[in-house]
């Protein structure tokens, strides 16, 4: 089932994504080599707790904190851990906020201090995959038309796109439909609806698509150890066009 959204909906979860994207913005603030990403965790914790919020993710199908921190290889869901960062790397940093009974996520790839070239190169093309996604997601448009800019950026640039892992429909449930794939055709899937709010997350890999999940039973990470880049925002169908909730 496909849960549309009030106009007044849409307020409540402008609150939660504003708070999301303020977490967010506040950890790139913290983001210096030698931080851990379990610091950064706690950080985001207290954060949303002091605003009002509680973390999405946490307790979310077991998952044990309240943000995602996955470094280089790991593509998403990497749990915070005495792990510290360092100069050169590239980390996902994905937040959850739940209040006034919806939820806002978004998430970003940050390079700490300064990364290679072909780091910053995958960071910005992943960036410009959800741009252009975003702008795709107008009610003249359908579900594949999203996925498919997201797809055609990413291999224009010689990159592939992760499969397994997709965006989703949000609202009082942190994942609700449409499922919103990295990959499709345009002109396919349901049509694009005022008042669907959905998140659109690009996992785009350098090299191969292919990706596995560690034994910790949530870190997704590519198979040949590549880097991987992913970027996510919550946005609600208005006027037949894209609003971004997730911005401060
Ligand atoms: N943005 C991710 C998602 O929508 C974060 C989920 S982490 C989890 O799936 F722990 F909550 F699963
Ligand atoms: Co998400």
């Amino acid at each position: 089932m496909l849960i549309l959204k009030t106009p007044a909906e849409i307020g409540l979860m402008r609150i939660s994504s504003k708070i999301a994207a303020e977490v967010l913005a506040k950890l790139k603030k913290e983001m210096f080599p030698g931080i851990t990403t379990g610091e950064l965790d706690r950080i985001a914790e207290s954060l949303i707790l002091e605003k009002g919020g509680k973390p999405s993710f946490k307790g979310y199908r077991g998952y044990p904190a309240s943000i995602c921190a996955s470094l280089n290889e790991e593509v998403v869901h990497g749990i915070p851990s005495d792990r510290k960062i360092k100069a050169g790397d590239l980390l996902k940093i994905d937040v959850g906020v739940y209040k006034e009974g919806f939820h806002g996520d978004v998430a970003e790839t940050c390079a700490v201090g300064d990364v290679s070239l072909e780091a910053k190169r995958l960071q910005e093309i992943t960036r410009k995959a959800l741009y252009k996604a975003i702008e795709k997601s107008t009610t003249d448009n359908r579900v594949g038309d999203v996925s498919n800019a997201v797809q055609k950026v990413a291999e224009a640039a010689g990159y592939t796109v992760v499969r397994e892992f997709t965006g989703h429909g949000i609202g009082r449930n942190l994942h609700e439909e449409p499922q919103v794939t990295n990959f499709g055709n345009a002109g396919t899937g349901i049509r694009i609806k005022e008042g669907m709010v959905f998140c659109i997350e690009p996992m785009i890999n350098a090299g191969a698509a292919e990706v596995e999940i560690l034994k910790d039973r949530w870190t997704v990470v590519t198979k040949d150890k590549n880097i991987s880049a992913h970027f996510e925002h919550t946005i609600a169908i208005l006027n037949g066009k894209a609003e971004i909730l997730t911005s401060e």
